[in-house]
């Protein structure tokens, strides 16, 4: 990694997992054990980028409750452990960045925490998976199969160690959890954002969206209305007026939406050795000149039955409407190979049909077209105004 940094740290030792592994001379002492590190009182800050995120756990835990301060490029282990991880970091001295967790070299959590803090963000979507987003390109752009772009996704670097996390859309869900964390200060349980991934995509699937001009992206959307939050994480149909159309390969994108400020795009690089080290060192620079902002805006999570999205779900068989409780239907087809219907599910349809629909192999992939419910809204604004008068 090339840098002007003229910090004046020093880098203690690196703590890997396998110790006869043959790896590239470093100028640190390698360890196997992490508590070398974890117990040397010299050292202020631990910065973790393993693949296990229960490992991973522990040494932020241990870290931060010694007062060390954690940085972390580890999706899995921020969104599932975000509360215990702030709890500990709230106890003990030390404090917790994981910029390299989300979106590689776009610094989204910097910019949310920062500039956009006091900002209601009302759309906040994107393209958060530099694995899928590569493998779709090749799909759409280069006529390549499933199969042959992951390998190459794998060769490159971009994949995960397990790409199945990647291409489930569970990397996504993982990340849309962080997110919504720092732009709303909300905890939503991650069993309440509706995910699905690019796994179970179908050449019928991909002929569909060439036959309407479109192509398809995994994409994290949250929402906000009259201070009430919902999210989801889909592929989805989009056509080329639609900016994250253009993204292409390992590139991540993400559009921010608010009254006062129109609309934002971000794009870069999504993964990644470098761009990920580039964050992992801009969180080591910033350690010391950032103390966390408090948020003048409070937010609450919508239920998922107030939201209504129009998808297109996709089965070998006939796709039985008692098991999917489609509220409208505008367009269907069915020949002896497939079926699929565009209509109107609750989110909340989704979320209870998930395992089904994965389980049979379905193409699930949102039109971009949603509604949340009239009621739900004015009782959200009701809250904010109540808020208000306090
Ligand atoms: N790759 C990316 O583009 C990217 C982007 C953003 C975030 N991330 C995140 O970064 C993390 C690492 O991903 P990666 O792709 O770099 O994985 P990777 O290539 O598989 O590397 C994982 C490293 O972690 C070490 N390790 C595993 N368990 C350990 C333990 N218990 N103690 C000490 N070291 C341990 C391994 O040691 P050995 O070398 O001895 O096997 C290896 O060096 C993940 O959380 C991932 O989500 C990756």
């Amino acid at each position: 990694l090339q840098s002007q940094d003229q910090n004046t740290y020093r880098i203690g030792g690196v703590v890997v997992k396998n110790k006869g592994k043959i790896r590239p001379l470093v100028p640190f002492a390698i360890h196997t054990k992490a508590s070398t590190l974890l117990d040397d009182p010299e050292i202020d800050t631990i910065v973790e980028a393993i693949d296990d995120s229960e490992a991973a756990f522990e040494i932020a835990k241990y870290a931060l409750l010694s007062g060390k301060n954690v940085i972390s490029a580890n999706k899995k282990m921020i969104a599932t452990y975000l509360r215990d991880l702030i709890a500990l970091q709230q106890q003990a001295q030390g404090r917790l960045k994981y910029e390299a967790s989300v979106a590689g070299s776009i610094p989204i959590i910097q910019l949310l925490n920062g500039y956009l803090a006091q900002e209601p963000v009302e759309l906040l979507r994107g393209i958060l998976n530099g694995t899928s987003n590569f493998i779709l390109t090749k799909i759409f752009n280069d006529s390549m199969d499933y199969q042959r772009a992951l390998r190459q996704a794998q060769k490159l670097g971009f994949a995960e160690s397990d790409p199945s996390s990647d291409v489930s859309g569970r990397d996504t869900w993982y990340k849309t959890k962080i997110l919504l964390h720092e732009a709303y200060g909300l905890e939503i349980s991650l069993d309440q954002i509706f995910y699905y991934g690019i796994d179970t995509l179908g050449s019928d699937d991909i002929q569909y969206a060439k036959s309407k001009g479109k192509r398809i992206k995994l994409i994290a959307h949250i929402i906000q209305k009259s201070g009430s939050i919902a999210a989801w994480v889909m592929p989805q149909f989009v056509d080329a007026s639609d900016p994250l159309f253009h993204i292409d390969n390992e590139y991540n994108s993400i559009e921010i939406e608010s009254s006062n400020l129109g609309k934002q795009h971000f794009t870069g690089k999504g993964a990644g050795a470098l761009p990920t080290a580039v964050a992992l060192h801009g969180d080591l620079t910033s350690l010391n000149r950032e103390k966390p902002i408090a948020r003048a805006l409070s937010y609450q999570a919508l239920s998922p039955e107030e939201i209504k999205l129009e998808v297109y779900i996709r089965d070998k068989q006939i796709l039985d409407r008692s098991i999917i409780p489609f509220i409208k239907v505008r367009e269907g087809y069915l020949d002896d190979r497939f079926h699929y219907l565009i209509g109107e599910v609750r989110l909340s349809d989704l979320l209870n049909l998930k395992s089904w629909l994965s389980s049979r192999s379905c193409g699930v992939i949102a039109t971009g077209r949603y509604h949340v419910n009239e009621a739900a809204q004015l009782k959200s604004v009701k809250r904010v105004e109540m808020e208000l008068a306090l």
